[in-house]
């Protein structure tokens, strides 16, 4: 939610600057905005829109600009006020000359407002921001950092900031509560990024700020403190994907590459962590020792959006096989309800990019109940990932579409490899763990066979474009699925979309049934799916064409339905990722036709990194 980049140091910032907002723009791409330092002053540029837009307004012939080695930048998301030229950041702070972007929400902001425009400060702008940039100015005496140090102590609410001031060339002041800041530290200077896609094509050593952690930057010097402990000493790590990877390599979208990737990214999650010989999964990160494991009462499963929908996946594989209580819960809801957690729960957390504040927050709480906590993380680094200190990352590649589509089918094979290591640790055969490691490593495979049909599946789509509303049924393991396909249709081509068990359509949503209200239904082969052929026939009576997800071969369900996606032959607990994969397509292709924004929908962010 909102990017920051920043960059001091011997290089000239402005074109850092810009490809890295290039680089974040997913998490935010509302508007655009980058203040750099020159000779006389900081100039601030920005813009309504994208990146693009703001580039625009960059004119080549300003020598001062261009020559400028210090600067900080800030693709937004919108929370308080609309998404305007004048609400876009870099704020500016008073008479100092103070520039600042923020990620974040102060939520002490009117009392704080209130007290700065009595004080004399003038707002231009609706923002949150605003009041920190003035709040900061009010309390410089002629070190930025002190002034920032003692402004983020008034300051309640999450931030990630980046903050110079003319008095002081070639310095900045970062800092975070809540909100990711890795500095990517170089040779010829430092960049400053809220994720290390953003700085990969200048160093792999980042480092990762924690919770009040604020920084002082001169070109590759840094004084890192801590708002409650004075100086603290943060050691970089490596950062291990390619900028390759974070590029479209030829593909017209992110999300249509990330789709194609899922073999390999798949094969990634899984490799070395099956053992085919024991019938076990190894999973070493969670570090559960044999006593822990078989003494597990519980296994609750927090996350968000498409991260939850796999959560239910690995709540019915971790009942099925291992005899575990398990449940999967809303992130947003856990630390509010106050939940029943003791120390004999594990709490799964799953996160693509493991800085969902939700998620993040059900972590905190879940550790303050004396829970085992563990992360399902892609983002190596991320907040989650190092406050739950166990866990399995997904090893998945970095994610830059909005929609998440490989974090997903990764979280999975994550999941069942830990419904495994859990049965085996209870009554599951040597036997029975071998026949389902072997299912396991034949997922990729069964991806690459629903790929295949890409060009049939855009063929399908091109049925289903003029519609404003879809349901999608399923049952078992395909219901999770269901959620799914509803959650990727409605983000990326604006069609409203309901996922639903295939039995509760009739305790209610069939009544909106009707010719061009289609039913997309989960008829994989297996144990339900003749009941949800019976919805199905309900389903056409009342005029919705239907559309299947069928088994290879299975003639009966082809025969049913209107039309047809076939996925290959394999156990439903499996083939929840090829059946998946296919609605990824043709979600995709139905947005490409309709025209949509499909790496970057609406009103959406990558990373939710606000309540
Ligand atoms: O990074 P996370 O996995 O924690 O993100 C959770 C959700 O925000 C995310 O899955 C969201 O629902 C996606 N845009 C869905 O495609």
């Amino acid at each position: 939610m909102c990017g920051i980049v920043a960059y001091t140091g011997i290089r000239p910032a402005l074109p850092i600057l810009i490809s890295g907002l290039k680089r974040l723009e997913y998490r935010g791409y509302d508007s655009a905005g980058i203040a750099v330092e020159t000779k006389d002053r900081i100039v601030i540029r920005k813009s309504k829109g994208k990146v693009k837009e703001l580039s625009g307004l960059l004119g080549e012939d300003e020598t001062d600009l261009a020559e400028s080695n210090c600067g900080i930048a800030h693709t937004r998301w919108a929370t308080h006020g609309p998404p305007t030229t004048e609400n876009a950041h870099p704020h500016a702070g008073g008479k100092n000359g103070i520039a600042l972007v923020h990620n974040g929400i102060i939520e002490n902001h009117r009392a704080l407002r209130d007290k700065l425009t009595a004080a004399g400060y003038l707002f231009l702008s609706e923002t949150d921001t605003e009041v920190l940039a003035h709040l900061v100015d009010s309390l410089y005496q002629g070190d930025l950092l002190d002034a920032v140090i003692a402004a983020l102590k008034e300051v309640e609410g999450t931030f990630g900031i980046a903050c110079m001031v003319h008095a002081e060339p070639g310095t900045l002041i970062v800092a975070r509560r809540g909100s990711p800041i890795v500095l990517g530290v170089g040779e010829n200077g430092t960049i400053v990024a809220s994720d290390a896609s953003a700085i990969i094509k200048h160093t792999r050593q980042a480092i990762y700020l924690d919770d009040n952690d604020v920084a002082q930057i001169k070109g590759s010097e840094l004084d890192i403190r801590s708002l409650d402990a004075g100086s603290v000493s943060r050691q970089p790590a490596e950062i291990d994907w390619s900028a390759d990877a974070a590029e479209k390599g030829g593909y017209e979208h992110y999300m249509l590459k990330e789709i194609f990737e899922q073999p390999e990214s798949i094969r990634n999650t899984l490799r070395g962590r099956l053992d085919s010989n024991r019938g076990n999964a190894l999973l070493s990160g969670l570090n559960l020792n044999p006593r822990e494991l078989a003494e597990l009462h519980r296994v609750l499963i927090v996350g968000c959006g498409t991260s939850m929908n796999a959560g239910l996946v690995g709540e019915y594989a971790i009942e099925d096989f291992a005899g575990v209580l398990a449940e999967v819960e809303q992130a947003a809801e856990f630390r509010y309800r106050n939940p029943i957690v003791n120390s004999s729960d594990l709490v799964v957390a799953i996160s693509q990019s493991g800085e969902t504040a939700d998620t993040l927050a059900a972590v905190r709480e879940a550790t303050d109940k004396g829970a085992l906590v563990s992360g399902l993380v892609n983002t190596v680094g991320s907040t989650i990932a190092r406050e739950t200190g166990r866990g399995v990352y997904l090893h998945a590649g970095p994610e830059i579409s909005v929609a998440s589509t490989k974090a997903f089918t990764s979280q999975v094979s994550v999941l069942l490899m830990m419904a495994l290591k859990f049965a085996r640790s209870r009554r599951m055969s040597r036997d029975a763990g071998c026949q389902f490691v072997k299912e396991i490593k034949a997922i990729p495979g069964l991806v690459e066979r629903v790929l295949e049909q890409n060009d049939a599946i855009a063929k399908v789509a091109e049925r289903y474009l003029d519609q404003t509303s879809a349901f999608f049924i399923g049952r078992g393991y395909m219901y999770p699925v269901a959620l799914e396909g509803a959650l990727k249709l409605k983000e990326i081509s604006y069609i409203h979309a309901e996922g639903y068990h295939a039995a509760e359509l009739k305790h209610g949503p069939i009544a909106l049934l009707e010719k061009d209200v289609p039913v997309i239904a989960l008829c994989n082969d297996g144990p339900g799916k003749d009941k949800t052929l019976g919805n199905v026939a309900e389903c056409q009576a009342r005029d919705s064409r239907v559309l299947g997800i069928v088994t290879e071969g299975d003639s009966e369900a082809i025969a049913t339905v209107d039309d047809h996606i076939t996925v290959p032959a394999c156990p439903l607990h499996t083939a929840v990722v090829p059946s998946t994969v296919a609605l990824q397509l043709l979600s995709y292709h139905i947005a490409r036709l309709k025209g949509c924004s499909i790496d970057q929908p609406r009103n959406l962010a990558k990373s939710v990194t606000v309540e």
